[in-house]
């Protein structure tokens, strides 16, 4: 693979507590991980990304690290993460690992270290500690809220307060701190000689904050997301954030092979975001506008022109995903009516989503997504259509979000259910046990990758289908025209109930020789004449026409 290999790559994000466990013990591990790449390179991918594994309270699933040099017991050690990045590399597969360095966990030396130390030493300085307000500074030093939900501060036993954007045992690191910046340029150094080829970047936008720390009192949705309240966060997308960035960049070019940075930063608009893929910076951000969007073909067809517009303005491609451990998985969020707002879990008393719908939609914003020009982030278990685990019991739920937030948000749980390998063995085959850190539903066994593997039409078969069909046709690597009805050779809409003569349910583009259909609308859609056929994520009705909630690859 060449250099810039990342810039039409597909990379699957593996969970590893829920992807293979090896031992029995009920949590995914590093060992059941290397044991199933060949399955992941059978799929088609050309990159795996690793969530946090390295030693944690797991107070956040990993997300709160405490030793950012080593590997957490519950999924192996540092040999278990050699021989992983040695066996992908075998098979021709990328490694990206997650770095999180907006905060350490409090179980991290340096916060131990910081708590035993006096108010203003150069200890308390990693992080962000200060006075509280009022007369005895009872009351917390600006009125900024967790991600998590309640209050972003916590007193510690001398009066002072330090700043927490997610859990009160995720300190938020001072990035105004040379200690702190060499600390994780030598952390990184630490991963490429070990060979990794990227870094998954948690929380990009969040490392630098405002020097004054100003008060913002708009309501900061729980988990975030993109909706838009007041004006610029002052703990969000500030302009110091990318001379971390350039620095990183500088050392990540020292090393051969092409080692790439990738920015979860939930920024908007997407110029903002394109910040972080300038030629000096990063290589990647995700696009969660694109995640966000509603399936409608005029509100797809905007934000895709936006994003793929700002990222070209600075010579960037674009970086699409669909699902992540963060989000309600796209097989039932989009079997959810429109507007429900429910990104980041849905609990057995909500509206529970249409599966049948949910998994006809995924299929065809897959198809979409796999056609445009750029990366595609999958997540694992959207390869077998897994939904979301919506009814699982409350008692189960690990999420910090459900109880900081009291119980108003569900939490991410369920999408974070162990996935299932084999439809009769325990635990579906995710281990030798029946033991599953998280309940798996019943359900689990009909989307078993033994039940889908050479059955035409099952989901793993159309993922394994247009990820070589991507590659055939270089569709990572290509440009968009848009289609429109009245252009040559295509044609609007045939009639029916909720056609309109003007195509607006229909999103179309030509990926060079590859035409792509999407059809919203209840009336089925004729392709244009001589055009062949590709790959359907459902089949074409019995004249051959596109049906509803359907994505047609098609050569013309
Ligand atoms: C984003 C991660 O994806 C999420 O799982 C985590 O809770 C927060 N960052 C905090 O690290």
């Amino acid at each position: 693979m060449h250099n810039r290999w990342w810039r039409d790559a597909v990379i699957y994000q593996v969970y590893p507590r829920s992807f293979a466990d090896s031992d029995g013990d009920g949590m995914g591990d590093l060992p059941g991980i290397t044991g199933r790449l060949p399955r992941l390179k059978d799929l088609g991918i050309d990159a795996v990304w690793l969530s946090p594994f390295y030693p944690s309270p797991q107070n956040d699933a990993g997300y709160d690290v405490a030793d950012y040099r080593a590997v957490d017991p519950l999924f192996g050690d540092l040999g278990d993460a050699d021989k992983l990045i040695a066996e992908a590399h075998n098979l021709g597969l990328k490694v990206i690992v997650d770095l999180v360095p907006n905060h350490t966990s409090s179980a991290h030396e340096w916060f131990r270290q910081a708590l035993a130390a006096a108010p203003g030493s150069p200890e308390r300085d990693r992080y962000i500690f200060r006075e509280g307000r009022g007369p005895d500074g009872a009351l917390p030093p600006n009125s900024w809220t967790s991600m998590f939900g309640g209050s972003a501060w916590e007193r510690v036993p001398d009066g002072q307060w330090y700043l927490h954007l997610f859990d009160v045992s995720q300190p938020d690191l001072d990035w105004g701190n040379r200690e702190v910046r060499e600390e994780f340029l030598a952390i990184l150094r630490f991963w490429l000689d070990r060979g990794v080829d990227g870094f998954r970047v948690d929380v990009a936008h969040g490392l630098v904050k405002e020097e004054t720390l100003a008060e913002y009192d708009y309501p900061t949705a729980v988990l975030g997301g993109l909706e838009p309240v007041g004006p610029p966060p002052p703990m969000w997308d500030q302009d110091g954030v990318h001379e971390i960035y350039r620095e990183w960049r500088e050392l990540l070019d020292t090393y051969p092979g092409g080692r790439i940075l990738v920015a979860e930063a939930w920024v908007q608009p997407a110029e903002r975001l394109a910040r972080y893929v300038r030629p000096d910076e990063m290589h990647q951000a995700f696009n969660f506008l694109y995640l966000e969007a509603p399936w409608r073909a005029d509100a797809l067809r905007d934000t895709i022109n936006t994003t793929l517009q700002a990222n070209d303005e600075v010579g960037a491609t674009t970086t699409w995903v669909l699902s992540n451990h963060d989000v309600v998985r796209h097989a039932s969020r989009l079997g959810l009516p429109p507007g429900h707002g429910r990104l980041h879990g849905i609990g057995p008393e909500d509206p529970q989503p249409d599966t049948a719908l949910g998994l006809r939609r995924a299929r065809a914003a897959t198809l979409q997504m796999l056609a445009l020009p750029g990366s595609a982030y999958l997540y694992q278990g959207e390869e077998l259509g897994l939904p979301e685990h919506t009814t699982m019991p409350h008692e189960h739920r690990q999420d910090p979000a459900r109880a900081r937030s009291g119980h108003t948000v569900v939490g991410r749980d369920g999408c974070r259910v162990p996935i299932p390998w084999e439809a009769d063995a325990p635990s579906y085959g995710f281990g030798p046990s029946d033991a599953s850190w998280l309940p798996q539903p019943a359900i689990w066994a009909e989307y078993a990758l033994d039940r889908q593997q050479g059955v035409p039409g099952s989901t793993w078969e159309l993922y394994r289908a247009a990820l070589a069909a991507r590659k055939e046709h270089a569709l990572g690597s290509g440009s968009i025209a848009w289609q429109l009805p009245g252009d040559s050779g295509f044609s609007a809409p045939s009639g029916g109930p909720g056609a309109g003569d003007d195509g607006a349910d229909v999103l179309a583009f030509r990926n060079g020789d590859v035409l792509v259909l999407t059809n919203f609308g209840a009336a089925p859609v004729s392709l244009p004449e001589g055009a062949t056929v590709l790959l359907t994520s459902e089949p074409l009705d019995a004249d051959g026409r596109v049906p509803t909630d359907v994505t047609v690859w098609a050569s013309i």
